[in-house]
């Protein structure tokens, strides 16, 4: 059947916003058209060539930011924190772990949110699910639950300042390994992680002197004092990823240029439904999450139609089983995969199978079920003969409290003191460093 950017409309579609003005939402999709693109296909093409040595096992992917990005908690001080602690994790990662490191971040487009729920009742009202900030608001009132289409343009004006700003940070100095391994970890104050990470910082200084030596430093080598960071997020609003989506003049393919990556959600992945018919089309490399009721035929079939020339770099499935669970379901999709011949990255999402509620009904994640997880997943990628290709974590560079535990421990009492996320709760800098070490040692390990 034919593909067009459009062609999802004929197809079931599940998790949209009910919007009361069709025009308006017409209106809205013709300006997005008119837009100029976020990302480039080039750009996209390169992190494909950059996830298919992933898949090959000479890489790794570090994927992680918000859970939902908002409007009200866009900053440049958000935006350069969460940079910044990617790369402090990318460069522990490549230097412990030993291999490249592909930076991609939930920025730049990740507004819209899949929910369990149509509605959600407080006190006896019942409202329409917040479903993310390009679709409607947070707050808990008839007006601020209505589908807004505008919300869109303004989501896809916020992306294009994100990602400015990131673009600027990568090439601009911030990212000059003299600097990274150098920086005063403010928050990184408790030993063993402090001394960890000076060590670490330590021995990257050295190498750069000796490499300064032999002549190779940032004046001329570019790779030392830049980076790439990618951005990426769950193409799930389809009418913003259609008027995103655009021909490449130099190959005639499509591509979503709202992001460099986007990810098929684990509520939204049918077979004949209308995100997979989207996705199918695209020429940017995706994502899959995978949850524990997946059921193994019906995957490869998903897998076929979404990577029919089973293309290393098209397609990350992102595994989001939970701690405990995973090691009893993952083998059951691999072997049959893997049997397949299929070249798939796999990547290990270790915080929505790890939600729970807190004794005062905070949504929170442990820090030891999600590096559990992450264990578990290393050891049945290595036990199936493969490997474990990357990691894709809810973070920021806040220091905020969201899940519980990590060296400072942070306690269920404590979750209401900076607990401020729009959705699921994150890692703050703290944990997400100390869980970079403990990556980084399985990454030597296998
Ligand atoms: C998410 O990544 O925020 C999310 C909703 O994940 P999943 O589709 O795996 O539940
Ligand atoms: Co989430």
């Amino acid at each position: 059947m034919a593909w067009s950017p459009s062609s999802w409309r004929e197809f079931p579609i599940k998790q949209q916003p009910t919007y009361p003005d069709l025009d308006k939402l017409a209106e809205v999709e013709k300006e997005l058209s008119a837009m100029p693109p976020l990302v480039f296909a080039a750009e996209a093409r390169a992190l494909r060539r950059s996830l298919a040595e992933v898949a090959e096992g000479k890489g790794f992917l570090l994927q992680g930011g918000d859970c939902a990005e908002s409007f009200a908690e866009f900053s440049a001080n958000n935006i350069r924190d969460t940079f910044k602690v990617l790369l402090q994790m990318a460069v522990i990662m490549t230097y412990a772990g030993r291999k490249p490191v592909v930076k991609v971040g939930r920025l730049a487009g990740q507004f819209a949110k899949p929910r369990s729920a149509d509605t959600e009742t407080r006190d006896g009202v019942e409202l329409p699910s917040y479903r993310g900030d390009n679709v409607n608001d947070l707050e808990f009132t008839a007006a601020a639950r209505v589908p807004d289409p505008e919300r869109m343009l303004k989501a896809y004006h916020q992306s294009t300042a994100t990602l400015n700003l990131v673009r600027a940070f990568a090439s601009g100095g911030l990212a000059d390994l003299n600097r990274v391994s150098k920086w005063n970890t403010g928050f990184v104050t408790m030993n063993p992680l402090r001394e960890q990470y000076e060590s670490i910082a330590h021995e990257v200084q050295q190498a750069l002197s000796f490499m300064d030596v032999l002549g190779i430093n940032v004046e001329n080598t570019p790779s030392l004092r830049e980076t790439t960071l990618y951005t990426s997020h769950e193409a799930l609003l389809l009418n913003y990823e259609e008027a995103m989506t655009r021909q490449d003049h130099l190959t005639g393919k499509w591509y979503d240029t709202s992001g460099h990556m986007l990810w098929i959600g684990e509520r939204t992945r049918e077979l004949d439904g209308a995100h997979v018919e989207f996705f199918r089309g695209l020429h940017n490399p995706i994502g899959m999450k995978v949850g524990p009721k997946a059921d193994p035929d019906n995957l490869l079939r998903v897998i076929e139609k979404l990577d029919p020339n089973n293309d290393p770099g098209r397609l990350t499935l992102i595994v989001r089983m939970g701690a405990g669970l995973l090691p009893e379901r993952l083998p059951g999709l691999v072997k049959p995969i893997l049997a397949a011949g299929r070249k798939v990255v796999w990547s290990c999402d270790p915080m929505h199978g790890n939600t729970e509620t807190a004794h005062n009904n905070y949504k929170t994640r442990n820090f030891d079920n999600i590096v559990q997880e992450i264990k578990e997943f290393f050891e049945v990628m290595e036990a199936e003969g493969s490997h474990a290709g990357g990691i894709h974590l809810e973070m920021t560079g806040q220091n905020v409290t969201e899940c519980t535990g990590g060296a400072y421990k942070v306690s269920e009492t404590e979750l209401e003191k900076r607990y401020r996320t729009q959705c699921d709760p994150r890692l703050n800098a703290d944990q997400v460093l100390e869980l970079a070490f403990s990556v980084a040692e399985l990454m030597r390990e296998t």
